[in-house]
């Protein structure tokens, strides 16, 4: 098992690239099933992930060629319906197959997902749009079997605006005969880049990123050449880590809208920002002001972001309140982050961040993918050395965490 260590107090300088998005990636990768030919998808993440999600496809029949971040899809030979629940348990976004494979095949047959352990996270909005469409779906404890001769278009309407199953609902869409259109859809930056991946292979969308979405299904898809976006949300990691630590920083490769609501509250907390169409610049020095954040749907502040957010604040002057509205257990890293010396209350949803001048370097343990990546924030400003085992969290999500890291000074490395 390796272990990321690192010494902390030295600022952050300079610029990165940031990797491509594995929110949007996973998706789009999934998207090509519904087309029986060729995609090439370009700025694919080297993270575990998108290897898992890789395995998946070639486990069904189809032909996948990574070359650097360069993947070749060949979906031809595509024979299989079923996501046996070892494959399916490896990560959340296997579900994301269901859909393109009841449009292509007719069925599928699928192990519950798994993913991070940050609350139920069922998929229950994922079925409700399979039978809207006219499939027949059945659940047992092993988990999902819906099949369908033919998808007709319909009207969707989401409680919650649900990422995942407004990408599942566009998916199946798109094999539909007819109209579909999703009420309540999900607005982030990731189901717009699906669906203009989609439309690259010849599907018609429109609405992606307004909760209305509508798909005129059954056109005809051909093969596609897609560039994935870069990932908001390891950008806005890194940023966080020049808070951690102070130091000039640039992340090329990102759109500041994306990151709206965090960029807000990063000025609040202190930091000078500069905003260009593909760059995020981050100047920060002293210690962060305290701050109350409540995460949300997008636009609002992503819960992605909110254990970042947290090691940030726990060196904050003053008290900082976090809300997190979207998952019910995504306070984990408070007790790892306590082993640094931080001082935080966790009252249900709510969390009470009393900052202190510096935390402790110390041995922590990543328990999910974002608060294994702040615990790294963490470390960056903390005294003394931070080792964080567990770090296969962080591969999930990260392509090169202590690469970028390193680059802009920090002093992070892996040890095997
Ligand atoms: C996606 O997960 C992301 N993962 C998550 O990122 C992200 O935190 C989340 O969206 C919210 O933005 C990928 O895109 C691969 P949801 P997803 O369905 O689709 C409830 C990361 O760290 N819900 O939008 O699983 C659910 O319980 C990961 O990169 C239902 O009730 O999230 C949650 O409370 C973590 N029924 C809320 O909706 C359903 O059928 C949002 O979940 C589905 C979801």
């Amino acid at each position: 098992m390796s272990v990321i260590q690192i010494e902390g107090g030295h600022p952050l300088n300079g610029e990165l690239v940031i990797q491509g998005s594995k929110n949007a990636v996973l998706p789009v990768m999934a998207a090509a099933v519904l087309h029986n030919g060729i995609t090439v998808i370009e700025n694919v993440p080297r993270i575990q992930d998108v290897f898992c999600m890789l395995g998946i496809l070639e486990h069904m029949g189809c032909i996948c060629r990574l070359e650097g971040n360069c993947l070749t899809l060949d979906t031809r030979t595509l024979s299989s319906c079923e996501l046996p629940s070892h494959w399916a348990g490896c990560m959340r976004s296997s579900i994301m197959l269901a859909g393109p494979l009841l449009g292509r095949l007719g069925q599928v047959k699928a192990g519950f997902p798994g993913g991070c352990a940050i609350g139920q996270r069922p998929i229950d909005l994922h079925l409700k749009a399979f039978r809207a469409l006219g499939a027949e779906v059945e659940e047992d404890k092993e988990g999902v079997l819906a099949s369908a001769k033919r998808l007709s278009g319909a009207s969707v309407s989401f409680s919650c605006p649900s990422v995942g199953a407004t990408e599942n609902a566009v998916m199946a869409a798109v094999a539909a005969e007819g109209t579909t259109v999703i009420e309540g859809a999900a607005r982030e930056p990731e189901i717009v880049e699906l669906c203009s991946f989609l439309t690259k292979m010849g599907a018609e969308i429109t609405g992606a990123g307004t909760s209305k979405i509508m798909v005129r299904g059954r056109r005809r898809l051909h093969d596609a050449r897609f560039f994935v976006c870069g990932d908001r949300i390891a950008a806005g990691t890194y940023l966080f880590s020049v808070m951690a630590c102070g130091g000039r920083a640039v992340i090329q490769g990102v759109a500041p809208d994306h990151l709206t609501e965090p960029l807000a509250v990063m000025e609040q907390m202190g930091a000078e920002i500069r905003r260009e169409q593909r760059l995020i610049g981050i100047s920060f020095s002293g210690r962060p002001k305290s701050v109350s954040v409540s995460t949300d749907f997008y636009p609002g502040f992503p819960t992605d972001l909110q254990s970042p957010l947290m090691a940030v604040a726990a060196r904050a002057d003053g008290i900082s309140r976090i809300e997190e509205n979207i998952f019910e257990e995504r306070f984990k890293t408070a007790g790892e982050l306590r082993k640094m010396g931080a001082d935080i209350i966790i009252e249900g949803k709510r969390a009470v961040v009393c900052g202190c001048v510096q935390l402790t370097g110390g041995n922590v343990k990543a328990e999910d993918l974002r608060g294994g990546a702040a615990l790294v924030v963490a470390g960056l400003g903390a005294k003394g050395i931070t080792s964080v085992s567990g770090c296969g969290h962080i591969d999930r999500g990260y392509e090169n965490i202590c690469e970028d890291l390193s680059r802009l000074g920090g002093v992070i490395r892996r040890i095997e």
